[in-house]
């Protein structure tokens, strides 16, 4: 049976593509989700794989932007891939990625990115891993500042949800446009992806999705998304404060939104995930061993177009680079490369940097350097001083952080 791939037609066809990857996690999508989806993800952005009439596959794109060193680029937010297990292992997925990788190129989008479920898959399409994660699960009775901290300033105010999605996305933007790795996020995005609170879809134990309001000298400065989750054995109850996103536009309002997760009474632990490596916490806590840090994977980005996407992105210093790169599955992009000026051509001089695309984007965001890079063989330097010079242009501040996973 010859299988056809092709983006959907119909709210239907969205919804049966989506539920490939629904399988996995036993979510078959209602009409009313698939409604809802279509307001993030339109149909002709979930490519479908086919048997005959019958939908065994999907893989879609949430089309936003994503900030970059510099500010934000269209990007494809590849997501909701999946093949159903009565189809695996038959070049369906390959395929989807082939026709996906298509259609972005044709729409100029200059790059994708990704959470990977299983960081084996994506690599062959180019994929390079780029930014790192950090989790946290502080017990409360360690979760003091450091002696030394500025005394509280601000107030925090527990706010509905009308006031939530009017005040909190102004607060996101500000973070977002100076953050590699933030997506732009749209108010339907707001509304039904991060705001929402559906209590058959909270974790177990639960409660609902709180809203914390931080104001400093009465302006909106940081918000904080948290759940309090319980749970018994024994008869012993156990709380944790799950936090789901805190953000501050500034040092004091991030360290203040903080303060008061921190301080939440009768809770035992603190728990955050998705942080950013760099994130100022483990610098204001006084036992920065208690917050047992661990370290996750993070975004996936792939450079479509390497000049649109080398050139989309500002840089620390004018010094000129030149690579040579491979790329067999975006062949468009194979070649010889100079980035000077901030732009990046084609060219003929010789190459400072060896590498694939997958390097390349392990090193956009500025999560990772070409010498880290290079020690693990996926960078050779072709001219002496090549990494140091390429780090110095590529170096980024702060360090990329994407806190949802899409
Ligand atoms: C992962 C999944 C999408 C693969 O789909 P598929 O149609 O079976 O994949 P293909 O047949 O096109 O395989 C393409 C290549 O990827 C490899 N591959 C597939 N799944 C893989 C996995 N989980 N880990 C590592 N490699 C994998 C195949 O071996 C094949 O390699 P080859 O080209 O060297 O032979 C499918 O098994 C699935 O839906 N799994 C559960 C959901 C999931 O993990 N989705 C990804 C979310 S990020």
């Amino acid at each position: 049976m010859a299988y056809r791939i092709r983006p959907c037609r119909s709210l239907d066809e969205l919804g049966q593509a989506a539920g490939a990857i629904g399988h996995y996690f036993g979510w078959v999508p209602t009409d009313e989700e698939v409604e809802r989806f279509s307001q993030v993800i339109p149909p002709e952005r979930m490519h479908a794989a086919f048997d005959g009439k019958e939908i065994v596959g999907g893989a879609g794109v949430f089309p936003f932007e994503m900030t970059v060193p510099g500010g934000p680029v269209p990007c494809a937010g590849v997501t909701v891939v999946g093949v159903l297990p009565t189809h695996r292992r038959r070049g369906l997925l390959s395929r989807m990625m082939r026709a996906q990788i298509d259609d972005i190129h044709a729409r100029g989008e200059p790059f994708a990115a990704l959470w990977a479920s299983e960081p084996t898959i994506y690599g062959r399409f180019g994929y390079g891993h780029a930014s790192l994660t950090h989790e946290v699960r502080l017990p409360r009775i360690w979760a003091a500042f450091r002696a030394g901290t500025p005394a509280r300033t601000g107030r925090v105010r527990l706010i509905e949800q009308d006031e939530s999605l009017r005040v909190f996305p102004r607060l996101y933007q500000k973070v977002a446009r100076e953050t590699p790795g933030f997506l732009a996020r749209s108010k339907a995005w707001w509304e039904l992806r991060r705001l929402r609170d559906d209590p058959s879809r909270r974790p177990p134990g639960s409660g609902p999705l709180n809203r914390a309001l931080l104001e400093i000298d009465g302006r909106a400065a940081g918000y904080a998304l948290y759940r309090i989750v319980q749970s018994e054995e024994a008869g012993h109850w156990t709380r944790t404060l799950r936090v789901v996103e805190a953000l501050g536009v500034d040092p004091t309002a991030t360290r203040e939104v903080w303060r008061f997760l921190l301080e939440v009474d009768w809770t035992d632990e603190i728990q955050a995930w998705l942080l950013p490596t760099d994130h100022p916490l483990q610098h204001l806590v006084a036992r920065l061993d208690r917050l047992d840090l661990r370290v996750g994977t993070g975004l996936w980005v792939r450079p479509v177009d390497v000049g649109a996407t080398l050139s989309a992105r500002s840089y620390r210093s004018d010094s000129r680079v030149t690579f040579e790169l491979r790329d067999s599955f975006c062949t468009w992009n194979e070649g010889t490369w100079t980035l000077a000026d901030g732009v990046a051509k084609r060219s003929s001089r010789r190459p400072d940097l060896r590498l694939d695309v997958q390097a390349l984007g392990a090193a956009y965001l500025g999560g990772f350097s070409f010498a880290e890079l290079s020690r693990a063989g996926l960078v050779e330097e072709a001219s002496r001083g090549a990494l140091a010079r390429a780090d110095a242009l590529f170096l980024s501040e702060p360090a990329p952080w994407c806190p949802e996973i899409f």
